[in-house]
């Protein structure tokens, strides 16, 4: 199994795994035989087998070419349609890649969508419009923004072969605007809600336009759900610990990772178990740090503070990348270090850290990965998206809907006189 989960045994007894035994073996089966709420959403479980080869390929070709013609892809999207991308992105686009994707539509913020415009001054790029419903706020008015300055730089004709629509196979705004406009599109599958998405066209067009290996990616997937599909598993002792937690007041998570560049991984991860589990007046907060940074601001509540969170430390094994510190004559406080690799020291802070924290009496789950590479992450998503799914169906909860989300959107569409 490429990726492990320790769970912090001191919280968790195997009585109350006893107990809850039922309730998750039943959770694990409706994630893969269907039956439970939500269960028309249950795309993305056979997806890393049952995706559409046709379209994979033309998402490789489509990139290739964005790599051909621009400098950048802008990708436009919020929620689900973007924090897989990035997550990806940040943790493996190759360090000496001078393509850039940047990640626009993710707010309503003039000043960032004004960098943004200064970043394109003077360069090459096109557009990856991505929303599954099409009418999304947030995207819709920067993908109008960018569309114009687009068509200012190539002219109509060419500004239309420079954007792709990533949207509903049929329906919607964007959908008929593409048809339209002629612009290239990718689809988001019916079955598959928008943070289940990652490894459907809505996260694998940027992802391979940074120039991942996105067969490598899906390898991973297959490799999780081959590992995840019989019921006695990593993933699924991690779901009860987090439901039996939950049960015992803990009820805020945090992701805690000594590596900064997992911070959008962070992103990807709050928002699918935010949005999966928090409804009914239910669920578990998800929270993230990085570390040692954050160490140095939220340590001290962690350490300290009310006893209500729980820790899984994300624990990358090869380290991505090292340094040796220097040998030095001046008669500084790191002398003894002189000869050690940064990863040693990073490691024995890890080490530190969750002796600190359980210590403090914080339960600690340690979610071990091998290494950052494609098929890891691949593996890693799925992982976490069986953990989600199977965690919100023992808590009672439909994994799969979002009826929260909509609240702001009516206030603001009132106040903004949306007709
Ligand atoms: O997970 C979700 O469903 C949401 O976060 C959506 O992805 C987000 O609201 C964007 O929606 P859309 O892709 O329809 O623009």
């Amino acid at each position: 199994m490429a990726v492990t989960v320790e769970i912090g045994r001191q919280f968790v007894s195997d009585e109350d795994l006893e107990v809850i035994a039922d309730k998750v073996k039943a959770a694990h089966q409706l994630i893969f035989n269907g039956g439970g709420p939500g269960e028309e959403f249950l795309g993305w479980v056979s997806l890393p087998e049952n995706y559409d080869k046709e379209e994979f390929a033309r998402i490789k070709d489509v990139a290739r070419r964005i790599r051909e013609t621009s400098d950048v892809l802008v990708s436009i999207g919020i929620g689900g349609s973007y924090l897989g991308a990035r997550a990806v992105t940040d943790l493996l686009q190759p360090d000496n890649d001078d393509f850039e994707v940047i990640f626009a539509g993710k707010s309503l913020s003039a000043r960032e969508l004004n960098d943004i415009m200064w970043r394109l001054e003077c360069r090459d790029w096109s557009i990856n419009i991505i929303s599954k419903s099409g009418t999304t706020t947030e995207p819709a008015v920067v993908f109008r923004v960018l569309r114009q300055k687009l068509i200012e730089k190539y002219g109509e004709e060419a500004a239309n072969k420079r954007i792709f629509a990533t949207t509903d196979r049929e329906h919607g705004t964007l959908h008929d605007l593409a048809v339209d406009r002629e612009w290239e599109m990718f689809v988001v599958p019916d079955d598959i809600g928008g943070r289940y998405s990652v490894l459907t066209a809505v996260g694998l067009l940027p992802i391979a336009a940074a120039g991942i290996d996105i067969d490598a990616l899906m390898a991973g997937a297959a490799g999780a759900r081959g590992d995840l599909i019989d019921e006695k598993n990593t993933a699924v002792q991690y779901a009860a610990a987090r439901n039996i937690l939950l049960g015992k007041g803990y009820d805020i998570e945090v992701m805690s990772c000594f590596e900064p560049s997992w911070a959008s991984f962070n992103e990807w991860w709050k928002q699918l178990f935010g949005e999966s589990e928090g409804k009914d007046g239910q669920g578990i907060m998800p929270n993230s740090m990085i570390f040692t940074t954050d160490l140095h601001s939220l340590g001290q509540y962690m350490q300290d503070g009310k006893r209500q969170i729980f820790e899984s430390f994300v624990v990358i094994a090869e380290p991505i990348s090292d340094i040796q510190i220097p040998e030095d004559s001046a008669e500084d406080d790191v002398g003894y270090l002189a000869g050690k690799n940064l990863s040693y020291i990073n490691d024995k802070a890890l080490e530190a850290t969750i002796k600190a924290h359980s210590d403090g009496g914080v339960p600690v789950n340690v979610v071990r990965i091998p290494r950052i590479d494609a098929y890891e992450i691949g593996y890693f998503i799925y992982f976490m998206e069986v953990v989600c799914g199977v965690s919100a169906y023992v808590a009672g909860v439909n994994p799969f809907n979002q009826p929260g989300v909509e609240a702001y959107k009516r206030n603001m569409f009132a106040l903004l006189g949306k007709v």
